[in-house]
């Protein structure tokens, strides 16, 4: 089944489309594995975003989802910001085009080389996560004799329904300073020559499917921004982070207008712009992974169809147990085997799907694996010597090659 919030992938004629072109005619042209992404449903959520947003805020792309500078560049045209997490997704960031003011600059482990870099470049705010980097941004901004914006990302304690991996919002998590502490953080930066405050941050977690800790989070920051008011620390925005999950395993995606409407009211409320980082949500839905049955194997005991796509070019299944949606590219009317969808890498825990239900497959057949545009490519890798995917962009009936298939010359270039 096609997830609701997947709205540019639909069969024609029994062939998967993605748009108006056919899966099976990209993969001869462009080979398997290969990530493909529909422009029109980037350029959907975008819009829905923004019109959502309206006047009351801005989001920042957070670019940890696809980093691959033709989604960037997208982004950046469509009047979206950046939020970056290293010093190299600053500089695609930047390469892609977005403008340094509307770049924030998350991540709790900023070196002194990264945090010279973001400051040299001048960004919205750099969002301070401990007492040690405070430091550090102080000395660097008074040796360039530069002001510098700074936000604090809070913990605000909120559990969250989640994979505990992508949990961050907790007293156990790593990320942000607890509330006493970011105020001290605030009033330390009011007091110096060298620094702006300018926000407050926070970011519970990610493919949250429920709005209600989104709420509990947005509240929690207005009332300690409007405390920070009170002690004459006059903030300009409250970013609330990351954006709702999606709908991997059938669940019911959340609207993002929804998610917005949720979250805007109480910052404004406030007196506050809000800002957002969404991720997965932007370009998730907009994302499949193309892979060829290279093998169909049975071991008496179960059936599995070996895939030439693997964990190291889509971990999330292996990472978070995440569940994708399968689809045969070629309809068909094969009665269904259970499978265990997986890779080629020598590793137990490299599969796409496991007891997973598929018409039967052949050899040669090809599946496409929904949902992957978000943490998908982003993560791969080259291990087990593998080629980093092909991907591809598509807008109506035009495909555009935005990253090209690595060659084994990739493999040995830098060695
Ligand atoms: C600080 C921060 N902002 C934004 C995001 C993006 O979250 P999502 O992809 O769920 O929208 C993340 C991802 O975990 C993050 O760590």
């Amino acid at each position: 089944m096609i997830p609701t919030d997947v709205t540019q992938y639909h069969y024609r004629a029994g062939q998967l489309h993605c748009e108006d072109v056919s899966l099976a005619a990209l993969v001869k042209t462009y080979g398997t594995p290969l990530y493909v992404y529909s422009q029109q449903a980037l350029q959907a959520r975008v819009t829905e975003l923004r019109q959502a947003l309206g006047n009351s805020g801005h989001a920042c792309y957070a670019v940890k989802a696809n980093q691959t500078l033709g989604i960037l560049r997208l982004f950046a045209e469509n009047g979206l910001g950046a939020d970056v997490t290293s010093g190299g997704e600053l500089y695609l960031a930047l390469h892609a085009g977005f403008a340094p003011q509307d770049i924030l600059y998350s991540g709790v482990g900023k070196t002194e080389t990264e945090l010279r870099f973001a400051i040299e470049t001048g960004l919205r705010a750099i969002h301070v996560e401990s007492v040690p980097e405070l430091q550090r941004i102080e000395t660097l901004a008074a040796e360039y004799q530069r002001v510098v914006n700074i936000g604090v990302r809070v913990n605000p304690d909120i559990d969250v329904p989640t994979h505990p991996y992508i949990s961050t919002g907790a007293k156990e998590h790593k990320f942000g300073v607890p509330p006493t502490e970011a105020v001290q953080l605030l009033m330390q930066a009011q007091l110096s020559p060298w620094l702006n405050p300018v926000g407050i941050a926070s970011h519970i977690g990610s493919q949250i499917m429920s709005l209600k800790p989104f709420a509990a989070a947005a509240e929690f920051l207005a009332g300690l921004a409007s405390e920070l008011t009170g002690m004459g620390i006059a903030l300009e925005y409250v970013d609330v982070g990351g954006g709702v999950g999606i709908s991997y395993a059938g669940q019911e995606p959340i609207p993002l207008t929804d998610w917005i409407n949720t979250i805007k009211a109480p910052i404004a409320e406030a007196g506050f712009s809000l800002a957002v980082e969404p991720g997965r949500s932007l370009v998730g839905p907009a994302g499949a992974l193309l892979t060829e049955i290279t093998y169909v194997k049975d071991n008496g005991h179960k059936q599995f169809a070996i895939a030439d796509a693997g964990m190291n070019d889509l971990l999330r299944p292996t990472l978070y147990q995440a569940k994708h949606p399968l689809l045969p590219v070629q309809q068909s009317n094969n009665a269904t085997v259970l499978y265990d969808v997986v890779g080629p890498i020598c590793e137990s825990g490299d599969f796409l799907a496991k007891g997973y239900v598929l018409p039967k497959v052949e050899q040669g057949d090809l599946l496409c694996v929904l949902q992957a545009g978000a943490y998908g490519f982003a993560m791969s890798s080259n291990y087990n010597g593998r080629l980093r995917a092909a991907e591809v962009l598509v807008n109506g009936d035009q495909v555009t090659m935005i990253r090209e298939r690595e060659t084994y010359a990739d493999l040995v270039r830098l060695q």
